[in-house]
This record gives C-alpha cells, sequence and structure tokens, in this order.
C-alpha cells in the first residue's frame, strides 16, 4: 500500500511556496537559528566560558529562591532507595526495592537483605546507618575518630576498618571536601565540614612514617564513612595526612565574598557551581549558569565533577554527561580508576558499585524512540515525502465528521490534549484517530478509538488558558489486558521544568490551518525555537510557570487553528523525544510579535501521574 506522503511544512506557514509541494521553500523560512536580541542573553554557548565573567554571574538567583538540595527531583536524580512525589526525593519502602542484591549490616545490628533495603530503613529511621557488607557479627566495629585538634569537631582523621585490629590514618592525596562532609556528617556535624585544611601538630612520639594511611572515596552523599570505599596503596612511602575541620555554629566563617548552603552552612562564594557538592546538601550546585574550572556543565543548570562525564551513569537529568560517549566505555569505571592502576588494594566493599547495580535494576519505561530513526530533519522540509513513524505520538480527535484537535500518546491507553478541545458531554461524539497522515484520504494504517474518559484539569479557566490541559482514556479491546495502539510510541512526559531550555529547537506538530483559514489535509510540522519568559509578548496574560512560548522571529512557522491540543515536542541529548508543551493559544497566527503559548507539560507532570499511575510515565526516580 503506498504511503500518503505529502508531509508538508507546517500549520500557519503562510508563504506562498508552501502551498507548492515540492518547490523549495525560501531558505530564510527554515534557517532561523537565532532569536532577536532581546532573548539572546542566556544562550548555552555563552554561558559554558567563565572567562571574564564575575561570580555573581555564575549563579541563577532566580533559581536559588527555590531552595534546590540534592532532594530536588526537578534538578537530580533522586538515590535508588528514594521515589521522587511533587519534586522531592522520599524515602521508599523497603519492599519498594529490588530483591537482587548483597546482603548488608547497619550500625544498629540489624541485617538487610540488600542495601537498598538497609537505606530505605535509614531514610526512614537515621539510626540504621551502614555498618558493612555481609552479615552482622559481634566482632570489629568501623570507627572514625578525630585526633590532636583543639576542640573535638576538628583533627587529623584516624578510622578503624572492620575486621582490622589497628587503625589507620586517611592519606592526604585523595581527601577533599566531598569526603570530608561524608566524615563530618558520621561524626554528627549536620553541616558537614568547614573546611579540609587545619594544621594540627602531632606529639613527637608519635611516627607517621610508622602508620600507613588508607584513601577513600566517596560520592558524597552517603551518611556514614563506611559506606565509601576504602583502599591502600602497596608501595609504602611517605603520605600526608588528611585532616577536617567540621562545620558547627561558632565556626569562624571563611571571609570575602560567602554563599550560604540551603543546610545553612557558609561557603566562600568561589566554591560554588566548581562540580564539588562543598554544602554537603549540594545546594551550591544547581542554581549555576556556568560551571568554574574543567567541572561539567549540565544543561539544567548543574554542575558536576568532571569525572562524571562519561563514566556510564546518567547524572545529568538531561544525560547530556554521557551524550556522545564512545561506546567503548566502561560502565563500571571508578573515579579512582587510575589508583587502581598503581597497585591498589581494596580494603571494603564497594558500596557505589552496588548502588548502581541496584539503579539498573530498576524499572525502566520505554518511550520517546521511535522505532527507527529517519533521516528527516532539513531534508523533508521542502515537502518532500516523510515517514508515518515519524509522528508515532501524533494522534487527531475528530467530533462528527470534522476534524477538531491534535493528541499526544503518553503510554497505556492515554492521550493528553489541551483543556479546550474536548468537553466530558460530547464523550460519545469523539473518536480518536490513530497513526493518521492525511484525514482527506487515510491511510490504511489508520485505527479509530472511542474514548473511554474525559479529565480536564480542574483548575482549566477558559478565559485566561490557564491549565488547559486534559486526558483522554481510549477505549479498551475488551478481550486485551492493554490498549494496542498500533504504529503508536508514547512520547516521554517530562517530570522536571529544567530539561529544557530557552533556545532549545523543538517541533510542533498538527493538521491546523492555514493563515488564510484555508484547511489542511495532511500532517504538518515545522521548528521552533522555546521562548523565555513571554510576559514580554503578552504581559499580564502569560504564566511562566504554566506556559510555554515557542516560536521563530519571523513568525513563519506556528501552531494555529486546529493544531491545538497538538504536541510540542522536544528531543534530548540522548535522542529521546518529550512533550514539552500542548498547543494551547495564541494571538493571531505567525506574528513574531506573538509567539504561539503551550501548555508547560512539565508543571503538570503530578497531575498526569495521579490520574494515569505513577509507572505508566515515571522514566525516573519511581
Ligand atoms: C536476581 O537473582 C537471581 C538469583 O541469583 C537471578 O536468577 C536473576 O537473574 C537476578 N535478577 C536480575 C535482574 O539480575
Ligand atoms: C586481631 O586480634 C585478634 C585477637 O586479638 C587476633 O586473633 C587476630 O589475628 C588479629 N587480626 C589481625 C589482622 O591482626
Ligand atoms: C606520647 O607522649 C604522650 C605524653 O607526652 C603520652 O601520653 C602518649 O602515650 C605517648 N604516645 C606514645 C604512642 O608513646
Ligand atoms: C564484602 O566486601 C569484601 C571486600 O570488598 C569482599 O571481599 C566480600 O566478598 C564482600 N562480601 C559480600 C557478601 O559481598
Ligand atoms: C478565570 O480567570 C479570571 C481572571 O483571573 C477570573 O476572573 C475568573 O473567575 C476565572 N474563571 C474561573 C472559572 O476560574
Ligand atoms: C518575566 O518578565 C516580566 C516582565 O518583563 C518580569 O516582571 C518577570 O519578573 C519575569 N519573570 C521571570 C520569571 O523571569
Ligand atoms: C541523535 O540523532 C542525530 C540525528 O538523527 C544523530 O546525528 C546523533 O548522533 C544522535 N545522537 C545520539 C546520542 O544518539
Amino acid at each position: 500500500m503506498k504511503l500518503v506522503n505529502i508531509v508538508l511544512l507546517f500549520l500557519c506557514f503562510y508563504s506562498s511556496v508552501c502551498k507548492a509541494p515540492g518547490i523549495e521553500p525560501r531558505s530564510p523560512v527554515w534557517q532561523v537559528k537565532t532569536l532577536p536580541p532581546s532573548h539572546r542573553h542566556t544562550t548555552r554557548f555563552q554561558l559554558t566560558s567563565t572567562s571574564g565573567k564575575s561570580q555573581e554571574d555564575l549563579l541563577d538567583r532566580n533559581c536559588l529562591t527555590k531552595k534546590y538540595t540534592h532532594l530536588s527531583c526537578n534538578k537530580v536524580f533522586c538515590q535508588p532507595w528514594q521515589k521522587c512525589i511533587d519534586g522531592t526525593c522520599v524515602c521508599k519502602l523497603p519492599y519498594q526495592c529490588p530483591k537482587n542484591g548483597t546482603t548488608v549490616c547497619s550500625t544498629n545490628g540489624r541485617t538487610y537483605q540488600t542495601y537498598c533495603q538497609q537505606k530505605s530503613f535509614e531514610c526512614l529511621r537515621p539510626q540504621a546507618k551502614f555498618l558493612n557488607n555481609g552479615t552482622c557479627t559481634a566482632e570489629g566495629q568501623f570507627s572514625v575518630s578525630l585526633k590532636y585538634g583543639k576542640t573535638d569537631s576538628e583533627g587529623i582523621l584516624e578510622v578503624k576498618l572492620m575486621g582490622q585490629n589497628e587503625t589507620a590514618f586517611i592519606c592526604k592525596k585523595s581527601w577533599s571536601m566531598t569526603q570530608a562532609n561524608v566524615a563530618c556528617l558520621d561524626l554528627g556535624f549536620p553541616q558537614g565540614a568547614l573546611d579540609t585544611q587545619g594544621s594540627f601538630p602531632m606529639p613527637e612520639n608519635i611516627s607517621v612514617n610508622g602508620h600507613e594511611c588508607v584513601h577513600v572515596h566517596c560520592r558524597g552523599l552517603e551518611t556514614s564513612l563506611t559506606e565509601c570505599t576504602f583502599t591502600k596503596t602497596k608501595i609504602k612511602k611517605y603520605q600526608e595526612l588528611a585532616s577536617v575541620v567540621c562545620y558547627t555554629q561558632n565556626a569562624d566563617y571563611p571571609t570575602g565574598n560567602l554563599f550560604q548552603c540551603v543546610n545553612g552552612k557558609y561557603i566562600p562564594q568561589k566554591r560554588a557551581c566548581n562540580g564539588i557538592n562543598d554544602c554537603g546538601d549540594q545546594s551550591d550546585e544547581l542554581c549555576c549558569k556556568a560551571c568554574r574550572g574543567e567541572s561539567f556543565f549540565c544543561k539544567s543548570g548543574v554542575c558536576i565533577p568532571k569525572q562524571y562525564k562519561c563514566n556510564g551513569e546518567v547524572d545529568c537529568i538531561t544525560g547530556d554527561d554521557e551524550a556522545g560517549c564512545k561506546e567503548t566505555g566502561h560502565p563500571e569505571i571508578r573515579v579512582f580508576a587510575a589508583e587502581v592502576q598503581e597497585e591498589t588494594e581494596i580494603l571494603t566493599a564497594d558500596m557505589d558499585a552496588e548502588r548502581k547495580w541496584i539503579k539498573s535494576l530498576l524499572p525502566k519505561l520505554s518511550c520517546g524512540v521511535k522505532e527507527n530513526i529517519p533521516t528527516r530533519r532539513k531534508r523533508v522540509v521542502g515537502g518532500k515525502p516523510a515517514h508515518m513513524k515519524d509522528f508515532p505520538w501524533q494522534m487527531a480527535i475528530k467530533d462528527g465528521e470534522k476534524l477538531i484537535c491534535g493528541g499526544i500518546y503518553i503510554g497505556g491507553c492515554w492521550i493528553l490534549t489541551a483543556a479546550h478541545c474536548v468537553r466530558v458531554s460530547k464523550i460519545h461524539r469523539y473518536q480518536i484517530w490513530v497513526g493518521l497522515l492525511n484525514w482527506f484520504r487515510p491511510n490504511s494504517e489508520l485505527k479509530i478509538q472511542l474514548v473511554n474518559r474525559i479529565i480536564i484539569h480542574e483548575n482549566y479557566n477558559g478565559s485566561t488558558y490557564q491549565n488547559d490541559i486534559a486526558l483522554i482514556e481510549v477505549k479498551k479491546h475488551p478481550s486485551k489486558k492493554e490498549c494496542v495502539l498500533p504504529y503508536s510510541v508514547p512520547a516521554c512526559v517530562p517530570w522536571s521544568p529544567y530539561l529544557f531550555q530557552p533556545n532549545d529547537r523543538c517541533i510542533v506538530s498538527g493538521w491546523g490551518r492555514e493563515k488564510d483559514n484555508e484547511k489542511v489535509y495532511s500532517l504538518r510540522w515545522g521548528e521552533v525555537n522555546l521562548i523565555g519568559n513571554c510576559s514580554k509578548f503578552y504581559a499580564d496574560r502569560y504564566y511562566e510557570k504554566e506556559m510555554q512560548c515557542a516560536g521563530t522571529s519571523d513568525g513563519s512557522i506556528d501552531a494555529c487553528k486546529g493544531d491545538s491540543g497538538g504536541p510540542l515536542v522536544c528531543t534530548d541529548a540522548n535522542n529521546v523525544t518529550y512533550v514539552w508543551g500542548i498547543v494551547s493559544w495564541g494571538e493571531n497566527c505567525g506574528k513574531p510579535e506573538f509567539p504561539g503559548v503551550y501548555t508547560k507539560v512539565a508543571n503538570y507532570f503530578d497531575w498526569i501521574s495521579n490520574h494515569v499511575g505513577r509507572s505508566l510515565i515515571s522514566q525516573h526516580n519511581v
């Protein structure tokens, strides 16, 4: 069967060439890459360089007011023993952990089936901290203490590892704020460390050379130093020892420009946005416009240590730290790999590897990935044929004979659309057309679904277009357990407003009318740029949190009447497609001074998941 293939350019694309398929449109229409000067201040490229910028510039003040920490799932992934509820990582219940894993013991002498279960118990009741892998035995406890300090909140670190009789000092070489925060937290200082330096003279009769020192490697979010991995280099040589000053209320604050962490601690401002979690709650790394030094800048405005790039674990919610890495990456590569090479003995269990393993056992969601990625962009533009699989999430809503709106498939039996498209009272009249390209000459793949339920956002306001979002549940075949929508792939539902940024290029698609109100029969699409804060165009009619503007500088591509309810999709660094917006409203069509306004789907993640079930749309943090 011949595919209907006049997938044309776009909706309200009113350039005359558009109406003659096969003719190349004028290039300026399609090669718009930048927005007018007023929009340019936030391009990613300008920001990745720190040169010539004052420190102040690195911090996003508006973001700081949100007080994000390591528990803010809008900015970071939750731990495998946590799940994300309303933007916060909360403790999972132990039975929600994967069953596989190593048995571990906690400081209160309880044995747990897995590390995840122990961490989940600890998350609920902090006294059950991790002690060691394996089952609990009476012998040899772990201990950490501070020696030779003037007060009990400072000193040289001495540890006694499980199963060892001798105490050991920690070597200074691999010691940093990351480790120091964990040590202080373990010692009962909730705000972690003030400094990793400190001069603590040892009594003359103590021979440092006689003491071997051990290295410790942490991720920074451990609650006990035993969770970190201890290693020892086999070659004995003189090593400087690690010391720490823990943060207390009467600590001498650092001087100069200060940054206040969400946990109340003050750090020198020059340590914010350097990839190192100096605060201990990560709050110094989550609202950055760029990163200092060699640390890696996640598009979501987060700085991570440079070693996390291409280490086989996705650390940026935007996935950019693992995009474009060579396939030959070593998933189990360790931060301390360099030292392992020089004859290192691992003294304790590697709980970081265990954490990654647990993470890999968590359920995974398949969305936003097309079956085969055709080489479409740009080539299709100009009216060349596009494959049906280009828009596998695009749905059409018909009311009787009329195609009234678009919709977006998000998985299961669920379709997302605009609230203004549907009315609960008309439920029996609607049809969902799946796999449609041209509704004048329907293709053979087309399948028609009836509607079972319509859920309109309870705060939808038909005059302001606030909360213009609705869910349609299609009818399931009585003999089937699940809905089967042929040729359809769900678009991923974004869970964080930081997944995409102003100036990101996204795609809007639909069967909307042309500017001159001419009917359109075939599915059209166009590329638009996300525009930050549209209040300058729409003043008080625009609500930044709930709405997203997108357009091109000349207005040549825009959504128009009939596109409503359809998708604005954006694709992340790993080519996963998200439904970022739902076509909602705009002043006229195709006027640059009035860009299209979309319902910002990320703002409604919880609303959607409350109706369709968290597991259907949660890619992470389940
Ligand atoms: C869990 O452990 C069992 C038994 O050791 C094994 O058969 C199974 O494949 C493991 N599951 C995963 C997901 O690794
Ligand atoms: C630790 O001490 C116990 C009893 O004092 C002894 O049996 C054991 O061999 C010692 N272990 C090491 C590693 O020295
Ligand atoms: C070192 O000297 C101090 C007193 O000067 C003494 O209390 C301590 O026990 C000595 N330590 C060692 C290891 O000899
Ligand atoms: C615990 O860790 C030690 C040291 O890494 C390792 O030798 C041992 O096999 C581990 N035990 C379990 C049960 O994984
Ligand atoms: C819609 O919003 C307008 C302006 O804020 C308000 O006056 C009106 O009461 C709202 N309508 C509904 C149904 O909430
Ligand atoms: C958006 O812009 C308006 C006016 O230009 C300004 O008052 C408002 O604070 C801005 N909002 C944000 C979130 O930047
Ligand atoms: C994403 O897709 C583009 C074009 O199809 C391709 O060039 C790029 O390599 C892909 N990126 C990844 C990370 O797969």
